[in-house]
């Protein structure tokens, strides 16, 4: 009979030897080639007469805005994405979802009525999870490498998947909720280098919106349009906006800045999404651009946006 300890876990498989095979195949030249921070409300998988009742007569523009990121995705052509997972909190450690394959049936728990039995059915990216949970220790970062094919996927993921996969590994990243500014930050280095080690050529997105406060239960169905206006205070809007211009100026060292203010308006996730992707990206001295690919747009009184940065460079050096 065998015991809970016989259970081979992350720790009992040997990810650094994992790690090394896929390092030594890719040759250490891996390159994040697509950066976005893009928004993932369960609206976009409505039909588009639904969508347009709900906007009044006018569509959110957030399902045209991923297909034009698609359309810059096949421009890079990356065989992999890696998506950070605003729904997906981890509480002692950064987790990543390394299984070989993910397959199943997927309902939302929070919405059953918009997001159910959806099918899903994607490679995951194992030589890269290796990768990075080898790189945190070696750093000295909690990471875990969660190889089980059976943990939860969670719609951000599923979303993204549906609109912008074409047949690319996938590595999902969960969020802390325990982490800090400087430990978003340290993470998204830990992943930059993972990626550098293995060889993939990387698209780099942040699923997740800006401020992230909704409407009490009896006032949702006054907010269901798309509009700015109906963003949930004048003031989150005006700081969601000061983010948007930020990164249209490539000013990276601002938005980290500006983040304890920010907190104020609970962005999602902690803004965890954007923090790690910063972090891959070095940090204060990220200078590429943000181009809006969606109107800022409100849903249910968040703050959502997709931005595409116009990366110079592959990786900070
Ligand atoms: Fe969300």
């Amino acid at each position: 009979m065998s015991s809970a300890t016989d259970i081979p876990t992350e720790d009992t498989v040997d990810q650094g030897t994992i790690a090394n095979q896929y390092s030594d195949k890719g040759g250490g030249d891996g390159r994040i080639v697509a950066a976005a921070i893009c928004a993932h409300i369960p609206t976009m998988v409505l039909p588009v007469e639904v969508r347009m009742k709900m906007g009044g007569g006018r569509d959110t523009t957030l399902v045209a805005g991923l297909h034009r990121i698609r359309e810059k995705l096949d421009r890079v052509s990356p065989d992999t994405l890696v998506i950070v997972d605003t729904h997906w909190f981890t509480t002692t450690e950064h987790v990543v979802a390394g299984a070989s394959r993910y397959k199943g049936i997927y309902t939302s728990p929070e919405l059953p009525r918009v997001i159910k039995d959806l099918p899903y059915d994607y490679e995951g990216a194992p030589e890269l999870a290796a990768l990075v949970h080898q790189v945190g220790k070696e750093r000295g970062v909690p990471t875990t490498n969660a190889t089980n094919g059976s943990i939860a996927r969670e719609y951000p993921t599923l979303n993204m998947l549906r609109f912008l996969h074409q047949g690319e590994k996938v590595l999902s990243v969960g969020v802390c909720q325990t982490a800090e500014l400087d430990d978003f930050l340290e993470f998204g280095s830990v992943i930059a280098e993972a990626i550098r080690r293995s060889g993939r050529r990387v698209a780099f997105i942040g699923a997740g919106a800006l401020s992230h406060k909704f409407y009490p239960l009896k006032e949702i169905p006054n907010h269901l349009g798309f509009s700015a206006e109906d963003v949930i205070s004048k003031e989150a809007r005006a700081m969601d906006e000061s983010i948007i211009k930020a990164w249209e100026r490539g000013d990276h060292a601002s938005v980290i800045d500006l983040y304890p203010e920010f907190k104020r308006f609970s962005p999602e996730a902690f803004f965890a999404h954007y923090l790690i992707l910063a972090g891959a990206m070095g940090g204060r001295s990220w200078h590429d651009r943000g181009v809006k690919m969606s109107d800022y747009e409100s849903s249910l009184g968040t703050g959502e946006v997709h931005v595409w940065f116009d990366l110079q460079r592959g990786l900070p050096s």
